[in-house]
C-alpha cells in the first residue's frame, strides 16, 4: 500500500505545507483529515506565495487529487476566499481536483462566535484559540448536533437541525455571554451562498474513493494539520486544538485502515516554535528566541501571532516519534540557524532533581522541569542555495546527523528555504 502521512512532531507550523507541495508532484492524491481552518499551509514556488487553511497542499499541481476528508470541520466562507485565491493565480480550473466529503462538520457563524466568546471570558487563561469555530464545531460533533456538508443541500431537514443547535447556543449566548440570540432565518439565508460554493466539489464518499485509488496502487498523501503536542487526548492539554492531531488521525478522519499506510514523514523544525499559551520547555524569552523568531519569520500564517521560540526538544521529537509512528523525518528551516555561534539541543529534562527522557503527560510535571542540553558548534555560512547536502558547513551536516542518531530515526529530507526549490532530498519518497 502507498499511504504516506505527512505530520507535525511539534505545536504546528512546522513547515507540512511545503513538504506536501514538494510530495505532490509524486502523489495522486493528497488528503486532509482533521482540523479546519486554524491551519495555515505555506507554500512557496519560485518566490510566489500561496497559504493554504482547508484546501490540501497538492493543489499546485493540477494532476493531483485533492480530498477533504470526513474528519475535517468546513469553513465554507474560508473555502471560497481560497478558491477564488487559486483560481485568480490560475489554479484548480478543473473543480473536479478538489472533493470534499459529503460527512464533513459545517463550521457556522456560531461556532467562531462562541470560540472568541469564550477566549475572552476566560481572560489571562486562554487558550489562544485561532478564533475559527473549531471546539465549539467539533463539540456539535460529537454531541450529535452539527450540521454536515450534506445537510446544506436538504432545507427541510437544515432548518430542523439548525433550530436544534442554535437552541442551546442562544441560550449561552444570551444567558452567559450577553449576545443577542442568532435567528433561525437569518442563519438560513446566510448559509445560502455557502452552498453554491461547495457544490461544484461535493463527494458522497471520500473514504471509498480514498480505498479504492489506494487499492489501485495510488500514491496517496495525508496532510496532517497541527502537531502532535496539539493533539486532544496526547499533546499539553487543556492548552490544544479540538481534534486528534497525531498519525492515527489520518485513518479516522479519512476513514481507511491502518495497514493502507507505508509510511509516516515527521515534520520538525530544526529549532522550536509555538503559538498561543501553554508549556514550552525550551522556550527562549531572550536574543536567542528573538533572533529564531526574526530569521525564521516566525508569524502565524493564520492569525499573524508573533511565534514563541526555542530550542530543538528531544523529548518532545521522541515523543511524536512514539505516538505517530514516525518512520523518517525532514527536517526543516535549517537555514534559520544560520549566524549561531552555538546551537543547543535538549536531551532531557530534569523533575525534581531526577532525569528523564520521557515526555511528561501531565503539563503540572512539564511547566516544572528543567531541560538539559547538549552544545553543538554553529556555523556562519548562508545554507539557503545548498544544492546538496554535501554543500552544507561541516557544522550543519555533524547537526543533521547528530539529530538523527539521537531520534533513531533517518532524516530524509532537509529544507534550507520557504521555496519549493530549496529541498535537499537525502533519500526519494515512495522508494
Ligand atoms: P505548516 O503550518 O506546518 O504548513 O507551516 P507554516 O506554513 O505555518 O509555517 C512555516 C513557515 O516557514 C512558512 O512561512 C514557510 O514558508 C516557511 N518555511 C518552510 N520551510 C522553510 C525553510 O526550510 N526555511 C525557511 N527559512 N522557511 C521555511
Ligand atoms: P498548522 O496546521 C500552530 C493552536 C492555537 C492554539 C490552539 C487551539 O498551521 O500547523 P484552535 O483554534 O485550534 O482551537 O486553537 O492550537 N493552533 C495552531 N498552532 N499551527 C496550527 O496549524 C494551529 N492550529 C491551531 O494557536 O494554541
Ligand atoms: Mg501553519
Amino acid at each position: 500500500m502507498s499511504g504516506i502521512i505527512v505530520v507535525g512532531s511539534q505545536w504546528g507550523d512546522e513547515g507540512k505545507g511545503k513538504v506536501v507541495d514538494v510530495f505532490s508532484s509524486m502523489s495522486d492524491y493528497v488528503v486532509r483529515y482533521q482540523g479546519g481552518a486554524n491551519a495555515g499551509h505555506t507554500l512557496i514556488v519560485d518566490g510566489k506565495k500561496t497559504v493554504l487553511h482547508l484546501i490540501p497542499s497538492g493543489v499546485l499541481h493540477e494532476d493531483t487529487t485533492c480530498v477533504i476528508g470526513s474528519g475535517v470541520v468546513l469553513d465554507i466562507e474560508t473555502l471560497g476566499k481560497e478558491l477564488i485565491a487559486l483560481k485568480n493565480n490560475g489554479f484548480l480550473s478543473d473543480p473536479k481536483q478538489l472533493l470534499i466529503s459529503d460527512s464533513c462538520t459545517v463550521i457556522m457563524p456560531y461556532h467562531k462566535m462562541l470560540d472568541q466568546a469564550r477566549e475572552k471570558s476566560r481572560g489571562l487563561d486562554k487558550i489562544g484559540t485561532t478564533g475559527k469555530g473549531i471546539g465549539p464545531a467539533y463539540e456539535d460533533r460529537a454531541s450529535r448536533r452539527a450540521i454536515l456538508a450534506t445537510d446544506l443541500f436538504h432545507p427541510e431537514s437544515l432548518r430542523k437541525k439548525l433550530e436544534l443547535s442554535l437552541q442551546e447556543k442562544n441560550f449561552l449566548f444570551e444567558k452567559f455571554y450577553d449576545i443577542p440570540p442568532i435567528d433561525v432565518d437569518q442563519a438560513l439565508k446566510e448559509i445560502e451562498p455557502l452552498v453554491e460554493i461547495l457544490k461544484p466539489h461535493r463527494c458522497k464518499d471520500t473514504s471509498l474513493l480514498i480505498h479504492q485509488a489506494l487499492k489501485g496502487g495510488k500514491k496517496v498523501l495525508f496532510e496532517g494539520a497541527q502537531g502532535t503536542l496539539l493533539d486532544l487526548l496526547h499533546g499539553t492539554y487543556p492548552f490544544v486544538t479540538s481534534s486528534s492531531t497525531i498519525s492515527g488521525s489520518a485513518c479516522i478522519g479519512s476513514g481507511i485502515g491502518p495497514k493502507m499506510i507505508k509510511d509516516v514523514v515527521g515534520i520538525t523544525k530544526a529549532y522550536c516554535t509555538r503559538v498561543g499559551s501553554g508549556p514550552f520547555p525550551t522556550e527562549q524569552l531572550n536574543e536567542i528566541g528573538e533572533f529564531l523568531q526574526q530569521q525564521g519569520h516566525e508569524f502565524g500564517a493564520t492569525t499573524g501571532r508573533q511565534r514563541r521560540c526555542g530550542w530543538l526538544d528531544l523529548v518532545a521529537l521522541n515523543y511524536a516519534i512514539r505516538i505517530n509512528g514516525i518512520t523518517s523525518i525532514a527536517l526543516m528551516k535549517l537555514d534559520v540557524l544560520s549566524g549561531m555561534k552555538e546551537i543547543k539541543v535538549c536531551t532531557g529534562y530534569e523533575v525534581n532533581g531526577t532525569l528523564t527522557k520521557d515526555f511528561p503527560n501531565s503539563i503540572d510535571t512539564l511547566e516544572n522541569i528543567t531541560p538539559v542540553y547538549d552544545t553543538l558548534p554553529g556555523w556562519d555560512q548562508d545554507i539557503s542555495k545548498s544544492s546538496s547536502i554535501l554543500d552544507l558547513p561541516k557544522a550543519a551536516q555533524d547537526y543533521i546527523q547528530y539529530v538523527s542518531q539521537k531520534v533513531a530515526i533517518p532524516i530524509d529530507v532537509v529544507s534550507v528555504g520557504p521555496d519549493r526549490k530549496q529541498t535537499l532530498w537525502i533519500k526519494p519518497l515512495f522508494h
